[in-house]
């Protein structure tokens, strides 16, 4: 059986002043992957994020979540999803608890207690007290991740999450996001260009390219055998740099 893609862009497009950002993409990522969305500065992946989370409108295309298309069943498909796009920002001066609480108001009908849980998903219980101002990148970017978490998301979305993060940092984030994954059968899509990086945590990519999709597919049949690099070198037979 051929199963539905849990998160589907059909022929997204969007320009700013003339210049098209995202072009045509059709993105297809599927029930359980984690998917990378790979691409250098400035292709158009925060743009396209930008669009499936409803933060800003395609010029034309649609994004469907979950079979539910966000233009017209906006609310049905969006609780579908958790995100963060670019960095988390939260108060500085208040604590990840009381940070969380307050997001908590905005998603309908949630219990509280879902907020002590996240924070122990995300291995914060002890630090939960704390101002935010305490906190490490790494922890603040946990906490986004708790964030996201909130309304129970089947899918989550990830803009660069590791981002300025050192390497233990990013170890942190990599191991939550395979724990998620396995054991809370979370879907992620993740945006990156750290190839590297992705072609350990993902099963599935996509490569942008100044808007454009030049490849997706997974890993495993489109390099075949993976060596360590093997995800660079696809990168730049694709991008024909
Ligand atoms: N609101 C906007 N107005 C004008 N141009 C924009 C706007 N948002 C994005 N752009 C341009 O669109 C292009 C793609 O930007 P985008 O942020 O989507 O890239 P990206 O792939 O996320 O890059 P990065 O890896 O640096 O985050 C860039 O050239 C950017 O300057
Ligand atoms: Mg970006």
């Amino acid at each position: 059986m051929i199963s539905n893609p849990l998160l589907e862009t059909r022929n997204l497009t969007k320009s700013f002043r003339g210049r098209k950002i995202v072009d045509n993409l059709n993105l297809k990522v599927m029930k359980g992957d984690v998917y990378g969305f790979l691409g250098r500065n400035g292709q158009g992946k925060t743009t396209t994020i930008r669009m499936i989370t409803g933060l800003i409108f395609p010029d034309s295309g649609d994004v469907m979540i979950n079979g539910y298309n966000l233009k017209t069943d906006f609310k049905r498909a969006i609780s579908q999803i958790g995100a963060i796009v670019e960095s988390p920002t939260f108060y500085d001066y208040l604590s990840g608890h009381e940070n969380l609480s307050l997001m908590a108001n905005l998603v309908p009908g949630l219990n509280k207690s879902r907020i002590d849980e996240v924070l122990e998903i995300v291995r914060l219980t002890n630090r939960a007290k704390d101002k935010v101002k305490t906190y490490s990148l790494g922890m603040k970017q946990r906490l986004g991740i708790a964030n996201a978490l909130l309304n129970n998301p089947q899918l989550i979305i990830l803009d660069e999450p590791t981002n300025g993060l050192d390497p233990q940092g990013m170890k942190e984030i990599k191991e939550m996001i395979v724990q998620l994954s396995s054991e809370k059968n979370i879907t992620f899509f993740i945006s990156s260009h750290l190839l590297h990086e992705m072609q350990q945590l993902c099963n599935r990519i996509g490569i942008i390219n100044d808007g454009k999709l030049l490849v997706e597919g997974s890993i495993k049949e489109l390099v075949g055998n993976p060596t360590d690099n093997s995800l660079e070198k696809l990168y730049f037979e694709a991008t024909g740099e």
